[in-house]
């Protein structure tokens, strides 16, 4: 119709009279390629500064890119503020993928049933913030049950907290209906011993299980074996905590242990960035959604994967496909040492300011 046909006109004098769209666009990976325990490496705030219009004072973005992490443990708005201060540049909450970020999809699922909470930092606050009503953080939990942690009174740390029985619950929340394991647990036998009591019973520890009867869904953010931090080896990570669960578990009585991982190298999350990323060009340019799909440059030519560890980082990128093309530092997981083809990287450099290098040079 000829209303179309001015539209779609009118939409497109809109593409040219604002930026050009960059055709290409960087998903970053945290531990290994950016930050060690916190503090950066591999020239990263240089490599980053290079994204902003003008690097010596950067404010406006030029060329969209996100942090793609497996890790977590706060909320996507406080970890923008942590990177933002680590890294010295100003990140959007919209530019911060973590692991448990696909978390929040599940939230209405559970919308009246009560969830328990496990990992470092804020796991409870992680799942109220993605809209989850009734949230119990694992470290409460253990109190709402004497000596369900049959080693607690050997741990020095625990003799200053005051041992108490929770108040009786409404009926629908007496019991666990999911567990998540939102970050990196750092109580591991006392984690494992809960979890398969919960799993076990049905959700109501203390109770014997009936047979046949259904395990609680139980979310893993992540399922990285090892990640990059500061000491000089990689550390044990969630997926190791998941096999060191799973063991113990499909030893004891019963059904084996159901559960599903989120995380690098899932798909799913390689489609997240891809949907983040022209979020961020979108905020770039000034080009709404419905602009955008008149235009030629809609989506991405490439998005490059600046990677650590071949396992999560690279193999994701390769199994997204186009338009993704990985680039595996060796800052982080990997060093150089012998690795299955199967995780080869589309290239191989020494760390994250090599890697943008390479990327500006190859889309000059
Ligand atoms: O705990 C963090 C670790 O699992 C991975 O972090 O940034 O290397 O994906 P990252
Ligand atoms: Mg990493």
């Amino acid at each position: 119709s000829d209303f179309a046909v001015g539209r779609r006109r009118f939409l497109e004098r809109e593409i040219s009279s604002r930026a050009t769209p960059s055709s290409f666009a960087i998903a970053f990976d945290i531990d290994g390629v950016l930050l060690r325990g916190g503090l950066p490496i591999g020239g990263a705030l240089g490599a980053l500064r290079r994204l902003y219009d003008d690097p010596a004072n950067p404010a406006k973005l030029r060329i969209p890119y996100i942090f793609l992490t497996n890790g977590g443990g706060s909320t996507e708005a406080s970890k923008a503020i942590e990177l933002s201060e680590q890294l010295d540049v100003p990140v959007l909450p919209d530019q911060v993928l973590l692991g448990h970020t696909p978390f929040r999809k599940l939230a209405d699922k559970f919308k009246n049933q009560r969830v328990l909470a496990i990992g470092r930092c804020e796991p409870d606050i992680v799942l109220r913030n993605y809209g989850f009503q009734h949230v119990v953080n694992i470290d409460s939990y253990v109190h709402e049950f004497e000596h369900i942690d049959g080693l607690a009174r050997f741990k020095p740390w625990n003799q200053s907290v005051n041992k108490v029985v929770a108040d009786l619950l409404p009926d629908h929340l007496a019991l666990i209906a999911g567990v998540f394991v939102v970050s990196d647990p750092y109580e591991w036998n006392r984690d494992i011993q809960v979890i398969c009591d919960v799993l076990r019973s049905g959700g109501r520890p203390g109770r014997e299980g009936v047979p046949g009867q259904p395990q609680p869904p139980l979310f893993f953010a992540a399922d990285d074996m090892d990640y990059q931090s500061v000491f000089p080896i990689p550390r044990l990570g969630m997926g190791a905590f998941r096999v060191g669960l799973e063991s113990i578990y499909n030893r004891l009585p019963g059904a084996p242990l159901h559960s599903v991982s989120y995380g690098k190298p899932q798909l799913m999350v390689y489609k997240n960035a891809e949907h983040a990323l022209e979020e961020v060009s979108t905020n770039i340019t000034g080009i709404s959604a419905e602009v955008s799909a008149v235009s030629k440059h809609s989506s991405f030519k490439s998005i490059y994967m600046i990677g650590d560890n071949p396992t999560t980082d690279i193999i994701g990128a390769k199994f997204a496909g186009h338009p993704w093309f990985s680039i595996l530092t060796r800052t982080g997981c990997y060093r150089g040492q012998p690795i299955s083809s199967l995780y080869d990287a589309d290239k191989v450099v020494e760390d994250v300011e090599e890697a943008v290098d390479f990327i500006m040079q190859r889309e000059n």
